[in-house]
């Protein structure tokens, strides 16, 4: 059974058709790649699967329990997380005290014993275990993103979904995010990510989902993906194609 299923998921805006009849299967261990064109909807899917937007019409099935419609910390709670695009830290808190406050609230930690205690573990596990006690917004750009990824991790999440995380970060940074987030999947954690660079998404995905318009216009393989038609034409262009062509990882 999948872990995660959209069934003719739409999202509209006055009109506006950001997700447009979406079908979406996540296996369990899978990490798929959500990518396409500004605009496309790929951030109003996070919002639908995580309850801060309600879809207009369709289900959301998440392990086997229909959530469409549920509020973001009932659907927290049955293990689904996220990160924003903007990473949103309480900039006054230290990192530990960032990611207390979701062991609290979605992983049900009891005491404060126990939810430092997750907290803390979540701060390993992320690189940060040093860094517990600075305040968050002294934290570097990439030090946020790991905060963040902390935060969802202390929710004890079975699917995390990740916007954008490697926006902003340099070469190195996105070669310690990359491998952590294959430590997250290792864990045991079903990532969907949502990335514009095609080297991250190339090498870390076992499967890719294109959106255009609101609508899932190609799914398959990284190599699939490279070669469709459809999806040179409406995102990644005809130089990428070319550059990857017999080079798998190619070029961002
Ligand atoms: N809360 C909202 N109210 C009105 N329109 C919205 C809202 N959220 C998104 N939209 C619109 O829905 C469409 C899809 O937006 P979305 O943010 O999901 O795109 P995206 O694929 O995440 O783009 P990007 O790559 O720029 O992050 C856009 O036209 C956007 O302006
Ligand atoms: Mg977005």
């Amino acid at each position: 059974m999948s872990i995660l299923t959209l069934q003719g998921v739409s999202r509209t805006f006055d009109g506006l058709i950001a997700l447009d009849a979406v079908d979406l299967s996540v296996e369990k261990g899978e990490i798929v790649g959500l990518i396409g064109p500004n605009g496309a909807g790929k951030t109003t899917l996070v919002n639908v699967v995580t309850g801060a937007l309600r879809p207009s019409a369709g289900q959301v099935i998440f392990d086997g329990t229909s959530i469409g419609g549920r509020k973001p910390y009932q659907i927290g709670r049955l293990g689904v997380a996220r990160t924003y695009q903007v990473v949103q830290p309480f900039p006054e808190m230290t990192a530990l005290e960032n990611v207390m406050a979701p062991a609290v609230f979605a992983a049900g930690a009891s005491d404060m014993e126990t939810a430092r205690k997750k907290a803390r573990e979540a701060l390993e596990f992320v690189g940060l275990a040093d860094s517990a006690d600075i305040i968050a917004s002294e934290l570097t750009l990439a030090g946020r993103k790991r905060l963040e990824l902390a935060k969802s991790l202390a929710m004890k999440p079975k699917v995390l979904l990740l916007d954008e995380v490697n926006a902003g970060l340099n070469p190195a940074e996105i070669d310690g995010a990359l491998e952590l987030i294959r430590k997250i999947a290792a864990s045991g954690v079903t990532v969907i990510i949502i990335e514009h660079l095609m080297k991250v998404v190339m090498t870390l995905c076992t499967r890719i989902v294109v959106l255009h318009h609101g609508a899932k216009i190609a799914e398959g393989t990284p190599e699939e993906i490279s070669k469709d038609e459809q999806v040179i034409k409406a995102y990644l262009g005809k130089r990428y194609s070319q550059n990857l062509a017999g080079k798998a990882g190619g070029n961002g």
